[in-house]
């Protein structure tokens, strides 16, 4: 076990531990991300967005695209089809001040495929690369990373697909790629393939390669870079009701006991949660985005089913906070 914390870099930004926040389209907020820094996440991503939705308005940014000045190092990661709009898109991030541009090459979401967005690019690697030039010239000095699957098809054994795309990516000056290990064609079912990832790293001994799929927990985490080499971690459903999960890796790599969270201090984290939520969407929107971490919450508890009830019925400020106090003593 390592008994360090390494840094690594996404181009010139430097991050000062190799465990960070993943995109995750309803979860990756910023009230999510600013409880997430707190708990010593040091590098987080927006959920993907869509590349003409954000240019819609440009002064009035959707919920999904804002961020603050704490906020910071964030990616900005955007999904779309067309190298021209992808790289107006991020010549918009740059302007907000967004220190990294990431591109989605691996959104295995019905709609985005049909509308040959996201996966579909694993299967074009022609299109992948062309995006990913126009992207880094508008991005000015902003890094650009990717974000990818191991494949577009389960049964592409060659992955001869995902090899032009990073290595077009790099040749073309790409700071980073993050590989989920699974294919596009599987979405989230089976294991991800962490050989797939060490192989990855030992074709790019020499660039970022970030690994995602099957971080439950601290302890996968730090199993990751053990069995892979990568340099960085990218923390995605196990982050979800378990933003503890940053400190805890923290922990691991010390060679300290993982510090598990009391009910009375999930309580007052929640509380937390729900206050930044509340602040940020106002209290109707806010609630009903809590109900749903309420949910990745309640997985911690010993009374999971009935807590999980209790969420879902929760309509205000007042239910979320008796939830809390008739669960959490
Ligand atoms: C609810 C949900 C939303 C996600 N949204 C995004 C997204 O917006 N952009 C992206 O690149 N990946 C997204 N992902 C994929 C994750 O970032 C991650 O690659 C994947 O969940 C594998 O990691 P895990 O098995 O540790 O959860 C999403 C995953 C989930 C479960």
């Amino acid at each position: 076990m390592p008994k360090e914390l390494k840094t690594f870099r996404i181009g010139d930004v430097e991050i000062d531990f190799p465990v960070i926040l993943a995109p995750l389209a309803g979860y990756s907020d910023l009230p999510f991300r600013t409880l997430c820094r707190s708990m010593g996440a040091p590098f987080c991503a927006t959920e993907m967005l869509l590349d003409r939705c954000l240019m819609v308005k440009p002064n009035k940014p959707l919920y999904i695209s804002r961020s603050d000045d704490d906020d910071h190092p964030i990616a900005g990661q955007i999904i779309g089809s067309e190298p021209e709009t992808m790289a107006a898109a991020a010549e918009l991030l740059d302007r907000r001040g967004f220190d990294v541009v990431d591109l989605n090459f691996a959104c295995p979401v019905r709609k985005a495929l049909r509308r040959k967005r996201g996966g579909y690019i694993m299967g074009e690697p022609e299109l992948a690369i062309e995006i990913t030039r126009a992207v880094i010239a508008a991005s000015g000095k902003r890094p650009v990373t990717l974000k990818l699957r191991r494949a577009f098809k389960e049964n592409d054994r060659e992955h001869e697909a995902f090899w032009r795309i990073a290595e077009g990516a790099f040749d073309a000056g790409a700071a980073a790629i993050c590989v989920h290990g699974r294919s596009v064609e599987t979405r989230y079912t089976g294991p991800a393939d962490w050989e797939f990832l060490a192989s990855v790293k030992k074709r790019f001994p020499n660039n970022t390669v970030i690994g995602s799929g099957d971080l439950k927990n601290a302890h996968a985490a730090m199993d990751m870079f053990e069995q892979t080499g990568v340099d960085g971690v990218s923390i995605a459903r196990g982050g979800l009701g378990n933003p503890w999960i940053f400190r805890q890796w923290c922990d691991l790599a010390e060679g300290r006991e993982m510090y598990m969270p009391t009910l009375l201090e999930q309580k007052e984290v929640m509380t937390e949660h729900f206050r930044l939520a509340t602040e940020f969407y106002g209290e109707v929107r806010g609630t009903r985005n809590m109900r749903k971490f309420g949910i990745k919450y309640a997985t911690m508890h010993p009374k999971a089913k009935k807590l999980r009830v209790a969420f879902v019925a929760v309509k205000n400020a007042a239910d979320w906070l008796a939830v809390l106090d008739n669960f959490y003593t």
